[in-house]
Parts: C-alpha cells; sequence; structure tokens
C-alpha cells in the first residue's frame, strides 16, 4: 500500500490550494466563432465599422482599445469590469491607478448603442470589446483572426484590483508570474508584450530609468545610451508637462515586429519590455518574432485568443449599457 509522508501530503496540499488560488480557469467552453450567428449576426460588422470609423476621426483610438482588452482581461477575467463608470458608492477599475492611458470608452457605447438598435439585449460589452481589440490590430496592418464570442458581463468592478496588473518595472520572474496567473505561457508573455507597437507612454512609467537608477547606475544599463538622452529631453525634471511621454516604438501607429528589433538595440522603453530581451527564457522569442513578423503575427493571434479565455464568466449579464452593470 503507498504511503505518504507527513511531508508529501503536506505539500500535496500546498500544491491543491495554490492551484485553485493562483490558476484563473480559461473557461472557454461556451465560447465559440459563431456565438451571435442566429441571434445577432450583423454584430461583428457593426462593430469593425463603427471601430474604423471611430479610428479616422481620432488615431488614438487603435492603441486604447488593445489597452483596455488587456486590462479588462487581467482584472477578473474578460468581463467588460473596466468598462464600468465609478458611482457615488464604488470607485471603479477604469478609476484605479494606472489609469493615465485608459480612454476610447466612447467607442464601445458607440457600437452598444448600435448593438442595442439592431438586436437588443443580446451582445455582451465584453464581447465587443474583444472583437474592438481584433479590428484595431488589423486596421493597423497586424494580423486578423476569428473572435471567439460568448462572454458574459460581470458586475463587479473596482479601483483597488488594479494593483493586480504588471507594473512596467516587473523584472522577467515578475512577469512570468503575473502572466502565468492567468494561465498564460513564456510565448504568451512575449507575444502579447508586442502590443506595444502601438501606443504612447506618460514620463511616469519609465522615468525612473532615466535618473538615479540605481546604487550604481544612473541610468539603466539595459537602456540604449541615445535612447536614454533623448527620453531625459522629453521628460525633464521637475515636469511641468502631465501629457509629457514617448511613444512605445517608432511606427507607433503601425501594428509590425519593430518594437522587437528595438528590444534587440535596447530601446524597449519600459523594464518590463527589456527584461524580455534580458533572460534566456524569453530572448529567443525576442529574436525569432524581430526576424520574422509572419511568425509574430501568427502567435500574437494565437495568444490574443487565449487573452480573450482568461476567466470568462457564463452567469453574468449583458448590459444595456456598458458602463452601467444593469
Ligand atoms: C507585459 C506586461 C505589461 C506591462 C507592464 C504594461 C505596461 C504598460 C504601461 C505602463 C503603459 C503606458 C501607460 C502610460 O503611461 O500611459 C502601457 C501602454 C500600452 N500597453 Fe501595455 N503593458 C503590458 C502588457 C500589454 C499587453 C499584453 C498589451 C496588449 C496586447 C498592451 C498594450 C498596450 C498599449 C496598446 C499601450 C499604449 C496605450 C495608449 O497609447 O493609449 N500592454 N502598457
Ligand atoms: C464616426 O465617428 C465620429 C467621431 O467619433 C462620430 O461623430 C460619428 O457619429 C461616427 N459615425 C458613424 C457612422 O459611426
Ligand atoms: C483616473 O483616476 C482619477 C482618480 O483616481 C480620475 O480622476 C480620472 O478621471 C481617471 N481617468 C480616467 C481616464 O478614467
Ligand atoms: C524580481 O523581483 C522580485 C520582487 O522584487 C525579487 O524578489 C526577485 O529576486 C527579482 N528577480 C530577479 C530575477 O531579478
Ligand atoms: C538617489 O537615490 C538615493 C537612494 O537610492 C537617494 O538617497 C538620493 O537622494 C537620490 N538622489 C537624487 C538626486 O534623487
Amino acid at each position: 500500500m503507498a504511503r505518504f509522508s507527513p511531508n508529501t501530503i503536506f505539500y500535496g496540499i500546498i500544491l491543491v490550494v495554490s492551484i485553485f488560488n493562483v490558476i484563473v480557469p480559461q473557461s472557454n467552453a461556451t465560447l465559440n466563432a459563431h456565438y451571435y450567428g442566429e441571434t445577432c449576426s450583423q454584430a461583428e460588422k457593426i462593430i469593425s465599422l463603427t471601430v474604423y470609423n471611430a479610428s479616422i476621426y481620432d488615431p488614438k483610438v487603435p492603441a486604447r482599445i488593445l489597452r483596455m482588452f488587456f486590462h479588462d482581461c487581467f482584472i477578473r477575467g474578460c468581463d467588460a469590469s473596466v468598462l464600468v463608470d465609478s458611482t457615488a458608492e464604488n470607485q471603479a477599475e477604469k478609476d484605479g491607478p494606472p489609469n493615465i492611458s485608459l480612454g476610447s470608452f466612447y467607442v464601445i457605447d458607440q457600437a452598444k448603442a448600435k448593438l442595442e438598435l439592431a438586436c437588443p439585449r443580446t451582445v455582451s460589452c465584453a464581447d465587443i470589446l474583444a472583437v474592438a481589440a481584433r479590428d484595431v490590430v488589423a486596421l493597423s496592418g497586424g494580423p486578423y483572426w476569428n473572435v471567439l464570442k460568448g462572454r458574459k458581463d460581470g458586475r463587479v468592478s473596482k479601483a483597488s484590483e488594479t494593483i493586480n496588473l504588471p507594473a512596467p518595472t516587473f523584472n522577467i520572474s515578475q512577469l512570468i508570474g503575473s502572466f502565468a496567473k492567468r494561465g498564460l505561457g513564456i510565448k504568451d508573455l512575449v507575444a502579447l508584450s508586442g502590443g506595444h507597437t502601438l501606443g504612447f507612454s506618460h514620463c511616469s512609467s519609465f522615468e525612473a530609468r532615466l535618473r538615479n537608477f540605481s546604487a550604481l547606475h544612473d541610468v539603466d544599463p539595459s537602456m540604449n545610451i541615445e535612447l536614454a538622452q533623448n527620453l531625459r529631453k522629453k521628460c525633464p525634471k521637475p515636469n511641468k508637462d502631465p501629457k509629457a511621454g514617448d511613444f512605445l516604438d517608432s511606427t507607433s501607429s503601425a501594428f509590425d515586429n519593430n518594437y522587437y528589433k528595438r528590444l534587440i538595440a535596447g530601446k524597449g522603453l519600459f523594464g518590463s519590455d527589456q527584461a524580455l530581451f534580458g533572460d534566456y527564457r524569453t530572448k529567443w522569442l525576442v529574436e525569432s518574432f524581430a526576424t520574422d513578423q509572419s511568425l509574430f503575427f501568427r502567435e500574437f493571434a494565437a495568444s490574443m485568443v487565449k487573452l480573450g479565455n482568461v476567466g470568462v464568466i457564463e452567469n453574468g449579464e449583458v448590459r444595456l449599457k456598458c458602463r452601467v452593470v444593469n
């Protein structure tokens, strides 16, 4: 008969407990590419046209929608918690600490308003955001993929939970751990970080790398020195302009693999970007994506589908307005 030592049982319990605590289930059981086929066959067309139109008027829209989706899925799963507005009783996720780059919520509102006219009470806000995130990537020159749908909207959105987002100061172990908690692996971490091929960052997210970085180094030694000098000019100390910052990539409105080429040159904006090139577990992926854009596109699309499965809920609601819980 098998005998377990108290130690084995102890670690067994720890293992079981930590699996349940840590891993947000990738509950893709209900998601389906044709979920609205019978109930709202024009849903994706309505969302896409809205997103395309908004992006023509406002070039910030693609990056903002892509970040919004990432933020949504990392907090409580892809349940549209990021879209909820704060009320007198509740400070919502979008008003949590790292909210400075959130914006363009109006685009989701426009799509939802049209969908409520075309097929009332049918298309969830979480699905609208997942489709919109695919559309902004495609319209910026990136890959296209089939979005699985059938998410329901959650009823909880708390500013205090944004503490669970990865920070731009995270080292490689922290990044891997943060993604693993959502059932995402090392390849997903490197591929999805390629979302930083689009968009802009405020100085506050990277200025710790520019001055008095550590006891030994004034500037983060993993940063290219010309980039550091350039960024110091853009982010003077003291800084009078709260909007000051820089683009995440030199081709920041094109979805391409230039982000990875920059990492190889020491030109990642955040410590969390540059860390991907500083560890053997992720460096080879950075090099692969830098040399083969179509490989990056395929892996980004596959990882976005995985991201879209994180913590999906089945027993939520379909919000009537994405900013308010029914
Ligand atoms: C790996 C961990 C990640 C960290 C630490 C991180 C951190 C950040 C930070 C600090 C900003 C700038 C905020 C500001 O100062 O304005 C930012 C912007 C952005 N992030 Fe990430 N991010 C991560 C992953 C992702 C992922 C997975 C995606 C999407 C696939 C993404 C998409 C974006 C986009 C598009 C922007 C630009 C937003 C804009 O221009 O408005 N990020 N990220
Ligand atoms: C296109 O976008 C503009 C700016 O957001 C908006 O005023 C207009 O109503 C939109 N048109 C359509 C057809 O969505
Ligand atoms: C960010 O949060 C602050 C308060 O914490 C709030 O005043 C501001 O409107 C929020 N920004 C966005 C874009 O939601
Ligand atoms: C990463 O950061 C954590 C928390 O600050 C620290 O415990 C760990 O030693 C760091 N790991 C590496 C590889 O630097
Ligand atoms: C640099 O950082 C050290 C602590 O790491 C601090 O004592 C010192 O005041 C800082 N210098 C400046 C100029 O901010």
